[in-house]
């Protein structure tokens, strides 16, 4: 929303209490109601573990609901924009995941969001799909769910001992600089799937060292890996998402990671 107006862009925002993205009459009255150009989708289902005992509901709201958007975009001509997730890899690749590469979910989670792409593409020309991968932002500070980034430092002011996972490799990615290349995508990029991710590889482990590094903490921090440290729900191993196609769409690469948790940090203080 902010990115929005910053570029001169009137938005409308819908959080859960206006709209539920389950109800197929809602979703119309609100599409009826407000007449956008652009629909973008940053709702889901996205208890991970939690989807492996309720597939459905990860179903309905990752999958049918995003159809029920897809059809609303069909009828009216708006465009949608749609997050999607590096879940719907299986991580086993050890270099960066391109848009080419074949969608092997290994979750229910997974699963779900897949077939939300699918809605996507099956109604739509004008979409873009963006899958993204580790995000952080501001909004984790207030969220109950919150971001990884915070979990550290929460756990680090409690003299907690932390154990990180280090056979994960994520590319961490800063949510305002998604918003702006999101925004971006839709102002001037061909229609399609882009990946955006932070733009390097780091395993969890590294990332959090590199998160009490920036912030000046010293935390009582060991490495664990799958094996220890076991969850309901599988997880792609490696999530490094490359940004190639979205930079050769005209876009900014995505910055640093040491800068923009710089930039997160200033901003906490
Ligand atoms: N965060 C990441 O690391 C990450 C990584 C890859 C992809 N993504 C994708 O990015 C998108 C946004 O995720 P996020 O991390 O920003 O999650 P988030 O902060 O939890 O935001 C998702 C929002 O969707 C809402 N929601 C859930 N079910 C709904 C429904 N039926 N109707 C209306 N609203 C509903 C949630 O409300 P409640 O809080 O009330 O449930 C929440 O406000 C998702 O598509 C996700 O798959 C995120």
């Amino acid at each position: 929303m902010r990115e929005l107006a910053a570029r001169g862009h009137q938005a409308v925002g819908l959080g859960r209490e206006e709209l539920d993205i389950t109800r197929a009459d809602l979703v119309e009255q609100a599409m009826r109601l407000h007449r956008p150009d652009w629909l973008i989708n940053a709702a889901a289902y996205n208890q991970v573990d939690v989807a492996e005992r309720e597939p459905l509901a990860a179903l309905e709201a990752n999958g049918v609901a995003v159809r029920h958007m897809a059809v609303c975009c069909r009828d009216t001509g708006a465009t949608l924009l749609h997050f999607s997730t590096d879940h719907i890899f299986d991580g086993k690749k050890s270099t960066p995941y391109t848009e080419e590469d074949v969608p092997q979910p290994v979750s229910a989670y997974g699963v779900s969001k897949l077939a939300g792409e699918l809605y996507v593409r099956a109604y739509l020309d004008k979409y873009y799909i963006v899958r993204t991968a580790g995000v952080f932002g501001p909004a984790g500070r207030t969220t109950n769910r919150g971001n990884f980034v915070e979990l550290m430092l929460r756990l680090a002011a409690e003299g907690r001992a932390i154990r990180v996972v280090e056979d994960f490799y994520a590319s961490p990615t800063y949510a305002p600089a998604l918003a702006a290349r999101c925004v971006g995508l839709l102002e001037q990029a061909p229609f399609g799937t882009y990946h955006i991710g932070g733009g390097c590889a780091v395993s969890w482990y590294q990332y959090a060292l590199l998160i009490f590094g920036e912030a000046g903490i010293r935390a009582e921090i060991t490495p664990t890996s799958e094996k220890e440290y076991p969850t309901p729900a599988r997880r792609p191993k490696y999530s490094v998402l490359s940004n190639a196609k979205m930079e050769a769409a005209g876009l900014d690469p995505m910055p640093p990671l040491e800068q923009t948790l710089r930039e997160y940090l200033k901003a906490r203080e």
